[in-house]
C-alpha cells in the first residue's frame, strides 16, 4: 500500500499535472511533436523546415533538397505518406541538376544517372507521422488562391499546345517519362503529388514562393493559368499516346 501511495504521489500525480498543463489547445498535438522530432533528426539536414525561402543566390544554390516549410499548402497528404515509403525520383536530373548533366557539344544534354542517389525511405508508420507533421506546415497559405479552378473542363489540345509551344514549359518539365526537359520536376505525376490550388498559385507567381527559383514568371493570363493547370492535372504517368514529335 505504501508503495502504491508512493507511486501515486511520485508518478501519477505529476503525470496528471502534466496532462492538465499540456492539454490546452496549443499543446494538444502530441504526435506532431514526435513528428517534428523525426523531421528535425532525419530531414532537416537537406530540407528547410522553417523558412523563409533562400533570399540570396548563394543560399539558394547550397540547398540540398526542396523546401518543405510550406508542405501543408503544397502536397497531397496521401501522396506524401506513400512517397516517403517508396520514394521515386521527381526531378529527372536530380535536385541540383546542373551538377548531374553532362554537356556534349552538338548533342542533347545527358543526365549522369550514376551521380543520383536514391532518397531515404521510411517505414509506413514513420511516413504517416512525417506526412501528418508536414501537412501542418502552413506557411505561404496567403499566397494560395482557394478554389482557383473554374468548372470549365480541361482542353487537352490547347493545354498541350500552350505547355509545349506558347509558354515554353516543355523545355524544363517532362509531360511523360523521357519527354520534356530535365531541369524542373516532372509534371505527369502532379495530380497525385500537388494540391490544384497550389499549382495554379505557384504558376501565377513562382517567385513569391521562392524568390530565387529558376522557374520563370511567365506573367500568364488567367485564361492560360486555367488551361495550363488543368492540362497538367490530366496527365498520367503511363500515358503513351504520342511519339514526342515536334521538339
Ligand atoms: C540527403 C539529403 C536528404 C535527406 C536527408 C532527406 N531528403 Fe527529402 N529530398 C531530397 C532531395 C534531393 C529531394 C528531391 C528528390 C527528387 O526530385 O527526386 C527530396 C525530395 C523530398 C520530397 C518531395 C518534395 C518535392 O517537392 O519534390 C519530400 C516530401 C521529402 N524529400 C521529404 C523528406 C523527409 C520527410 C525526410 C526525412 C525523413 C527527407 N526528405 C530526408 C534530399 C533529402
Ligand atoms: C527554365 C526552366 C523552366 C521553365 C521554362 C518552366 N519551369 Fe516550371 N519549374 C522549374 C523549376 C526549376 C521548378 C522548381 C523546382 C524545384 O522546386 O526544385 C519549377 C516548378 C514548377 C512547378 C511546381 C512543381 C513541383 O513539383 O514542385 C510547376 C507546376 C511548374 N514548374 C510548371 C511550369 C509551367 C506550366 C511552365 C510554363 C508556363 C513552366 N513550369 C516553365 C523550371 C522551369
Amino acid at each position: 500500500m505504501v508503495f502504491i501511495r508512493y507511486m501515486t504521489a511520485r508518478l501519477v500525480l505529476p503525470a496528471l499535472f502534466c496532462v492538465l498543463l499540456t492539454s490546452g489547445p496549443a499543446y494538444s498535438e502530441g504526435p506532431l511533436d514526435e513528428g517534428m522530432g523525426l523531421l528535425n533528426n532525419k530531414c532537416a539536414d537537406c530540407h528547410d523546415l522553417k523558412g523563409p525561402a533562400a533570399a540570396t543566390l548563394e543560399d539558394f544554390l547550397s540547398r540540398k533538397g526542396p523546401d518543405l516549410f510550406y508542405a501543408g499548402v503544397k502536397y497531397r497528404k496521401e501522396w506524401l505518406s506513400q512517397w516517403l515509403v517508396s520514394p521515386k525520383r521527381i526531378r529527372p536530373a536530380g535536385f541540383r541538376y546542373s551538377e548531374n548533366i553532362k554537356r556534349v557539344s552538338g548533342e542533347d544534354d545527358m543526365v549522369d544517372l550514376g551521380a543520383l542517389k536514391p532518397h531515404m525511405a521510411l517505414s509506413r508508420e514513420m511516413a504517416k507521422l512525417a506526412a501528418a507533421t508536414l501537412m501542418s506546415f502552413k506557411a505561404n497559405e496567403e499566397l494560395v488562391k482557394k478554389n482557383a479552378l473554374t468548372d470549365a473542363p480541361a482542353d487537352a489540345f490547347m493545354g498541350e499546345l500552350n505547355f509545349d509551344k506558347f509558354s515554353g514549359c516543355l523545355a524544363c518539365h517532362e509531360i511523360e517519362p523521357e519527354y520534356g526537359g530535365v531541369s524542373g520536376p516532372e509534371v505527369y505525376t502532379i495530380s497525385e503529388r500537388l494540391q490544384p490550388d497550389f499549382i495554379y498559385s505557384y504558376l501565377k507567381s513562382p517567385q513569391s514562393f521562392d524568390p530565387k527559383t529558376f522557374m520563370p514568371d511567365k506573367e500568364l493570363s488567367e485564361n492560360f493559368l486555367q488551361i495550363l493547370t488543368k492540362f497538367m492535372l490530366t496527365l498520367e504517368e503511363d500515358e503513351e499516346d504520342d511519339e514526342g514529335e515536334g521538339e
